[in-house]
């Protein structure tokens, strides 16, 4: 019987990279009734808002969706529907594996980490302040009242909670997913020196639930510091767990050190609710063009058979890509330039499909 997944390609690069992963995942043999609804730029057009009720009844009805990325206007207009999704369906946990494949350009070798990042609140919480709403007068006494220094007039404000709840969900998520994966060690990262109550918070329940895996190894690490391990010494990081803001930067460093954006792909996973896609956003410097790299949203999709029990077929896509990659003549731009230092002789998003889809076929 066929697997009900909804798809919505999103803006941006989106539709160009979803419709490459789609026709991936359908010759590796995977039996997908593909349910599109429209998200973002386009959305806007034709409903006037970027997450049209139709999208959330359908994530709600199905339980499992694969997305595209969708710009989210820096400052102003509407929130970012990725958080609005990720807040819906209490989709906590973000799962990002970076593992180095033969020929993807990146400057380091075997590298092999996953970035577990919170996903539901920190900085991201959506509770924010402009400096003329009059809740940041009354909040400004209210700190001054409780001792603690005066705001700068003009100040705006973005609330940080961090929950003990929030943070033990997460912490156990990343043990549970290092034991069903066979890794060695989880690293909490924060900046808990600074940031005493939140970041202290997560990390003390991070030392609580550290103690309930004795089999798992667990060290923490301040963000600044952890920055430079990843970029000096990435071997010495197995499961990272990150309240957050720092998942979301770090989830970018450690896509760097597999070849970049174009290769990070990623899953967002609540209770019985989850969210395939990529870590890269809607690259609108290169949208409508044919030259994006699809790779992400494609393993993206291999997690996604993974999680419907398809693994068979999870496996054909994640070895078609890898041997894509490895034979290094049909890469796309972002590859090619990493590759050889210029973009000469790369192939669009379209023709890196069909080279996968070859190797599908081959296999
Ligand atoms: P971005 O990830 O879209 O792009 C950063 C750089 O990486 C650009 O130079 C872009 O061309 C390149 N890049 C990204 N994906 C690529 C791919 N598949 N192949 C080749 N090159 C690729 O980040 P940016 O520019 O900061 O964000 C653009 C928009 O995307 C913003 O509105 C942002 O809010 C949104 N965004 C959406 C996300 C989502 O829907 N999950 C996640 C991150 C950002």
């Amino acid at each position: 019987m066929a697997h009900d997944v909804v798809l919505i390609p999103g803006d941006g690069i989106g539709p160009e990279i979803c419709d490459a992963m789609c026709r991936v995942v359908d010759a590796a043999g995977a039996d997908i009734a593909w349910h599109e609804v429209e998200a973002g730029a386009g959305a806007i057009e034709h409903y006037g808002t970027p997450l049209p009720p139709q999208v959330i009844d359908a994530v709600r009805e199905v339980g499992v969706a694969i997305k595209g990325p969708v710009t989210t206007p820096v400052g102003t207009g509407f929130r970012s529907i990725n958080v609005a999704l990720r807040q819906e369906f209490d989709l906590y946990a973000c799962v990002r594996p970076c593992h180095s494949l033969p020929g993807d350009g990146s400057r380091y070798r075997d590298i092999d980490l996953v970035v577990i990042r919170e996903n539901t609140e920190d900085l991201y919480a959506g509770i924010e302040f402009e400096p003329d709403d009059p809740a940041v007068e009354r909040l400004g006494e209210l700190i001054e009242a409780s001792g603690q220094r005066r705001m700068k007039a003009g100040s705006a404000i973005s609330i940080k909670p961090i929950s003990p709840e929030g943070s033990r969900r997460i912490v156990r998520y990343a043990f549970e997913y290092a034991r069903s994966h066979g890794r060695r060690k989880v690293t909490a990262v924060h900046k808990a020196n600074i940031m005493k109550a939140t970041d202290g918070l997560f990390l003390r329940i991070a030392r609580e639930v550290a103690a309930d895996y004795p089999d798992i190894a667990f060290e923490d690490k301040i963000v600044d510091a952890a920055c430079m391990g990843l970029v000096q010494h990435p071997e010495d990081f197995d499961v990272l767990v990150l309240p957050n803001l720092y998942g979301d930067i770090v989830s970018d460093l450690c896509a760097g050190l597999v070849g970049g954006l174009g290769m990070a792909p990623g899953a967002n996973m609540g209770e019985g609710c989850a969210v395939f896609e990529a870590t890269h956003g809607s690259a609108p410097d290169i949208a409508g063009k044919d030259i994006a790299n699809p790779t992400a949203e494609i393993l993206s999709a291999a997690m996604l058979l993974d999680y419907l029990g398809e693994t068979d077929a999870a496996q054909r896509v994640r070895s078609a890509v890898a041997a894509t990659l490895a034979a290094g003549e049909q890469v796309t731009a972002d590859v090619r330039r990493a590759l050889t230092g210029s973009t000469e002789g790369a192939v669009g998003t379209r023709a890196f499909a069909d080279a996968v889809i070859a190797h599908i076929a081959r296999a």
